[in-house]
């Protein structure tokens, strides 16, 4: 058989990918899955559309099963995501009507479902995307993290419904509440802030300001039992690329600027599709290649900051950007040039 990709950067980090319940049946992605990979997101089935539809009701056999599968198989398993503007639940944040509930009655439902979710799951996560790509558009470099971020998120705009601006309260007060929550639950998990686009210079800025206000604001939080270890503990990237704008020198300063501000850094998402509709060429899988090699180059040098590599998607077909070609192996599974890439990056 080929060589592993997790055995081959065993002593670097963690190499992971998705999977989703139903995947756990199919032999042929198991046997690749557990071959390449010591570490598990799963895909969507960890999402608050799925694990709570409706306010009370709680659904977790399809997570449970994916996380026995990897019990089995000594795979780390990974929360994905807590809160989220995009396949969310409503309840959580609107009545009926569409209408945002009020701050206090989103912080109740945040604390019912983190209540539920995170302690459901203790014990059997390494660690949690407590927030998910809440920053929306940026130009130039910011110096107050809150006013980049997504107003439109259904979680912004039920916390800025009732907000005291005299007390200094806002829409963005969502964040703190939600890492304050999953920490108290969930002690043993290690807490991230995951967005994608994190290395534009504004978005760098921005997740970086974020970690470190929330962790100052964390210090002096009565509920804090843990004094020197950050609330926000670690900065996810996404890493969503693309073939023909991704800059690698863009991806090592973002690492640099995420291990300045004191957090450990996850690739949670690696994946780098072509944006052209045209035919998957061998040119372009060679550009691609060198493209994951250089990436790869980057991850070892900054080891000792990087938890973990996870691909988002096991083989082209299977991709959320199928069309693209992203990932190491292709649409029957066979090794591309970016496998041989990551795996001999020189
Ligand atoms: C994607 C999944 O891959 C798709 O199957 C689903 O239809 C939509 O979500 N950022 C994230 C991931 O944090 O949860 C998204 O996953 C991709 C973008």
């Amino acid at each position: 058989g080929i060589a592993s990709l997790a055995d081959t950067y065993k002593h670097n980090f963690l190499i992971g990918n998705v999977m989703s319940s139903n995947e756990t049946a199919n032999a042929d992605t198991t046997a690749m899955y557990t071959h390449h990979y010591n570490f598990m997101t799963a895909e969507n089935d960890m999402k608050p559309q799925y694990l709570s539809p409706e306010q009370g009701v709680y659904n977790f056999t399809n997570a449970d099963t994916l996380i026995e599968w990897a019990e089995q198989h000594n795979i780390q398993v990974h929360g994905h995501t807590l809160i989220w503007h995009a396949q969310s639940a409503p309840w959580l944040t609107a009545d009926a009507d569409g209408n945002p509930l009020t701050r206090a009655e989103a912080k109740a439902n945040m604390e019912a479902y983190i209540r539920n979710v995170a302690g459901h799951f203790k014990g059997k996560l390494a660690s949690w995307d407590v927030v998910n790509e809440a920053f929306d558009g940026g130009s130039g470099i910011p110096t107050d993290w809150t006013a980049v971020l997504r107003t439109q998120s259904p979680w912004y705009q039920a916390y800025e419904n009732g907000a005291d601006r005299s007390k200094g309260e806002s829409g963005a007060d969502y964040i703190y509440d939600a890492f304050v929550l999953a920490r108290l639950v969930d002690p043993d998990a290690v807490l991230y802030y995951n967005d994608y686009n994190e290395t534009e210079a504004w978005k760098r800025e921005a997740m970086a300001l974020m970690a470190e206000e929330l962790n100052e604001k964390w210090k002096s939080d009565e509920r804090n039992t843990e004094p020197g270890r950050p609330l926000v503990e670690g900065i996810g990237m996404q890493a969503h690329y693309w073939i023909e704008t991704l800059n690698p020198a863009d991806v090592e300063a973002s690492i640099v600027r995420f291990a300045e501000a004191g957090v450990k850094i996850s690739v949670t998402e690696l994946d780098i599709p072509s944006q052209n509709a045209a035919p998957f060429t061998k040119d372009k899988e060679i550009e691609q290649a060198k493209l994951y090699a250089e990436l790869f180059l980057i991850y070892k040098k900054h080891a000792d900051s990087i938890e973990r590599i996870t691909f988002w998607g096991k083989a082209d077909s299977q991709s959320w950007r199928a069309q693209g070609s992203p990932l190491l192996f292709d649409r029957t599974f066979a090794t591309k040039e970016a496998y041989y890439a990551v795996m001999d990056p020189l």
